[in-house]
């Protein structure tokens, strides 16, 4: 089959490679249909994580199931289905909880695995012709029967709008709340259109790229264009100088100044001060535990300069962590399904995998107009 395959920092090749194949009487085979390149990727794409050479991406990932493994009882041939960037058993403590991003079995020694991932267990990604898909039946969302005509809103069902939702709710943002967004990537922009579907009252998104502000005002979000700096001043001059009764991070540990250079306590510091006191603050924004290619030595350890004083003093709460896809993929899938969400207004370029060479190198210059790829192995 053919496969998006990582060779090193800003190389990845598509190639040849041996199938993907049932290994367990759990798992299925999906030949995929659309994959998508996503923010996290581009973490691995940089060089700035463990990824290993030799490794597929992609995690954003749906298809058609085209065999089944004998201990497989729900999912069938022939289904389309859209699979959660996590890979979860269904039957260990954290996944009992709905916590299927911290998944106790599939990433022994750790809490979470994922599709083509640094560091979330050996698992292959999808950005190919063929994905296993390890126990299938809790892993599998069966798509409705309107799957073909929507796929590019499905898709986005393994992970970034699931994710902006999981901020939303990391954050505990309610009807009538007002919410700031660092970051208008993917991310920021299905958390902004997530608080919009809960009935946030002002929402307001802080990026540097005119062409993703953009999108945030298209679906009713208020642009704050960060280019000169001002965004921390422009969110506290629209919050009366109170502050947003909540704040999400969607940028990571990647985040910069307005000068390009990379500062990765900004996002987190801004969000304590332009977040009310008592506020929420959710962190779906990727940070990771060592950093050995960062500039500052706090952040080779994956530590930042936290403002704590100010966090503690303001008596506001943070929630972290991968999004539990899972928790959230059924209803999101019937917002869809009904026309009360189109999440794949953000996508800017439909792409066959053999041009992924290009997509990779655009989206990770965040150059302008590539704001979502997506891939058709198919085509
Ligand atoms: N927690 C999860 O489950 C989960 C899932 C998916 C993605 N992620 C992470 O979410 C983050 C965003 O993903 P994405 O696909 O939107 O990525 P992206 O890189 O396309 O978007 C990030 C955006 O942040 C902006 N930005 C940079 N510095 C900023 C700053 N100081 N203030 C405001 N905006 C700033 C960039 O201009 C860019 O538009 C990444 O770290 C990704 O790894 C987490
Ligand atoms: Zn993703
Ligand atoms: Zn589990």
């Amino acid at each position: 089959m053919k496969a998006i395959v990582y060779k090193g920092p800003r190389d990845v090749v598509v190639k040849k490679v041996p199938d993907a194949k049932i290994k367990k009487a759990t798992d299925v085979l999906v030949k995929i249909t659309t994959t998508n390149i996503c923010g996290s990727d581009l973490h691995m794409y940089e060089g700035r994580t463990n990824m290993e050479p030799g490794r597929i991406f992609g995690h954003e990932n749906l298809g058609t199931v085209i065999e089944i493994g004998s201990a497989v009882d729900r999912v069938k041939r022939g289904d389309r289905v859209c699979m959660p960037f996590n890979i979860s058993c269904g039957f260990c403590e954290n996944c009992e909880r709905g916590l299927t991003g911290f998944c106790l079995t599939t990433n022994p020694g750790n809490a979470g695995a994922a599709y083509g991932f640094a560091g979330m267990g050996p698992y292959s990604g999808g950005q190919a012709e063929l994905l296993r898909v390890p126990y299938a039946d809790f892993n599998c969302l069966v798509l409705p029967p309107d799957a073909d005509e929507k796929e590019n809103d499905y898709v986005m069902l393994s992970d970034i709008f699931p994710t902006g939702y999981h901020a939303t709710e990391l954050a505990g943002v309610q009807a009538g709340d007002s919410v700031v967004i660092y970051g208008a990537g993917p991310v920021g922009l299905m958390a902004a259109y997530s608080s919009i579907i809960k009935g946030a009252s002002k929402v307001m998104v802080v990026d540097m790229h005119k062409d993703r502000l953009a999108l945030a005002e298209k679906i009713g979000a208020i642009a704050v264009n960060d280019s000169d700096g001002s965004g921390v001043e422009q969110v506290m001059a629209l919050t009366a100088g109170i502050g947003a009764d909540r704040g999400c991070e969607c940028v990571g540990y990647q985040c910069c100044d307005h000068k390009g250079h990379e500062v990765p306590n900004l996002t987190m510091n801004n969000l304590v001060k332009t977040v009310r006191p008592t506020g929420g603050i959710g962190v779906v924004g990727v940070f990771i535990p060592e950093d050995p290619h960062a500039k500052d030595k706090l952040a080779k350890q994956g530590r930042i300069a936290f403002d704590f004083g100010q966090f503690w003093i303001k008596g506001q709460h943070i929630g972290t962590g991968q999004a539990n896809v899972k928790a959230y993929n059924r209803k999101l899938c019937k917002l869809i399904a009904e026309g009360k969400a189109k999440p794949s207004f953000i996508i800017s370029h439909e792409l066959p995998l053999d041009r992924a060479v290009e997509a990779y190198e655009n989206f990770d210059a965040r150059k302008d107009g590539w704001t979502k790829v997506v891939l058709k192995p198919g085509h």
